[in-house]
């Protein structure tokens, strides 16, 4: 009963997707557990990247079938245009092939704009939101006013939680939903016209009983995880951080898997850092530094195209993602983009007060103040992105990964080495994911 786990060990853009692609050749389901529309995953379809938001990676192969479990928010007209778009580009998106939980939660208009108005200077609590309304969506749910695919039972109750929750938060910040020209009528009209035409690509269902039972048959099951644990609600740098939780445990409660079900949780790290949107990075380049990293890494974010903040590897940062998550093993990606750097550089601790610090403190504050404790080593210079056997790396790549999976004691999985499906490394003895 394989049940594999995806999960992002630094702040997102690990290169979550090309790792789910490749699984996904061999996968059953595919399964987004967390998040919204705010994840971007890149991959590689018949030759052209292909972003995806809300949609599973696994919808590009015609083998696994797709779930966005309970633990998702979907916005479903955001929902409807990636399918248009990925249609149109010859993806198939059907009821067979797309499955819903009823329990996952709904995204209305309202939330998208609350999000917005909240990152608008000159707002104090500014966090550099993807603005899709993910965390107004989350906070409905906490506050067990949220709207559900299971809610559709019943129209007319559906049209009162809306006309309630609409009136709830209208006079909010000075009434500036109102000039929106949305009406609670017009929100409920909209989300079941909307609702009608999801229908027709995919299955809405209680998704809970029929993941467990495939789990009991053996099929492979691929968790796939948004963003990261450094933006884990619980586990991450906190505020900054997205409103869900990024790490393996969300993977039980965004599902309805029980832990017992997991066989394997990897975790996916950059051979570097990168953050987008506010908040602590203590392994963050001086900016005119970074320019060369994010253009040979294209690290723009695939939601909101915003410039990637760029730093190196932080084993503090991967370790505790490592703590949380109980991986099995790491796959490192983006290696060859640290190829031509006369040296690379790893924090291994924090400098703060005096202190060293292995785990990352709670407060966002000191976790800014703290200094990273550098070790350096040998870059090298010959291109890696043509290599696919492990002892054709440079030595000196081959020390860094070794180096890596020392400061975390998590084994590596696979290391990437480019943007192609099959440029992968096995580090001898390994190969076997499912
Ligand atoms: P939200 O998830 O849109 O509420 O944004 C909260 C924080 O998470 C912001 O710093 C975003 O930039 C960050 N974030 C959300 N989704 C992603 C992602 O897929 N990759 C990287 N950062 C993300």
């Amino acid at each position: 009963m394989p049940v594999v786990a995806v999960i992002g060990a630094q702040w997102g853009d690990e290169g979550k997707g090309s790792v789910v692609d490749f699984l996904a050749q061999e996968a059953d389901v595919v399964v987004r557990f967390q998040g919204g529309a705010n994840a971007g995953h890149t991959v590689v379809y018949r030759g052209q990247p292909l972003a995806l938001h809300l949609l599973p990676c696994g919808i590009i192969h015609e083998r696994p079938l797709s779930v966005l479990a309970n633990g998702v928010v979907v916005d479903v007209s955001a929902l409807l245009e990636e399918i248009a778009w990925v249609t149109q580009r010859g993806v198939s998106v059907t009821p067979a092939r797309l499955k819903i939980s009823d329990r996952a939660h709904i995204t209305l208009p309202y939330h998208r704009l609350l999000d917005g108005f909240r990152e608008m200077p000159p707002s104090r609590s500014r966090l550099g939101t993807t603005q899709k309304g993910v965390g107004p969506t989350y906070v409905d749910k906490i506050d067990r006013t949220g709207i559900r695919f299971a809610d559709f039972t019943d129209l007319e109750r559906l049209k009162s939680k809306i006309a309630f929750n609409w009136e709830q938060k209208v006079s909010f910040g000075d009434g500036f939903l109102l000039q929106s020209g949305l009406t609670a009528d017009s929100l409920f009209e909209e989300l079941v016209s909307n609702y009608e035409k999801l229908k027709d690509f995919a299955e809405i269902m209680d998704t809970v009983p029929w993941l467990n039972r495939l789990a009991m048959e053996g099929k492979r099951i691929l968790l796939e995880g948004a963003q990261g644990t450094g933006l884990d609600a619980d586990h991450g740098t906190y505020p900054f951080v997205t409103s869900s939780n990024t790490t393996a445990g969300g993977a039980c409660t965004g599902t309805g898997l029980p832990p017992s079900r997991i066989t394997k949780v990897l975790g996916v790290a950059k051979a570097y850092t990168t953050r987008v949107g506010e908040g602590p990075f203590p392994t963050e380049m001086p900016w005119e530094q970074q320019a060369d990293l994010r253009e040979r890494g294209r690290e723009y974010g695939a939601t909101t195209g915003r410039p990637r903040r760029c730093g190196w590897f932080d084993a503090v940062l991967v370790r505790h993602a490592c703590l949380i998550n109980g991986f099995s093993g790491l796959v490192l990606t983006k290696l060859d983009i640290l190829t031509g750097l006369p040296t690379v550089r790893l924090a291994t601790a924090y400098r703060w007060q005096g202190r060293f610090l292995e785990f990352l403190p709670a407060d966002s504050d000191v976790l800014a103040q703290c200094e990273p404790v550098y070790e350096e080593m040998d870059g090298w210079l010959e291109p890696i992105g043509n290599i696919r056997r492990w002892q054709d790396l440079p030595s000196n790549a081959q020390r860094l990964v070794d180096r890596i999976v020392e400061l975390t004691g998590v084994p590596i999985a696979f290391v990437s080495v480019g943007p192609e499906r099959d440029a992968i490394l096995f580090p001898d003895g390994g190969g076997a994911i499912w």
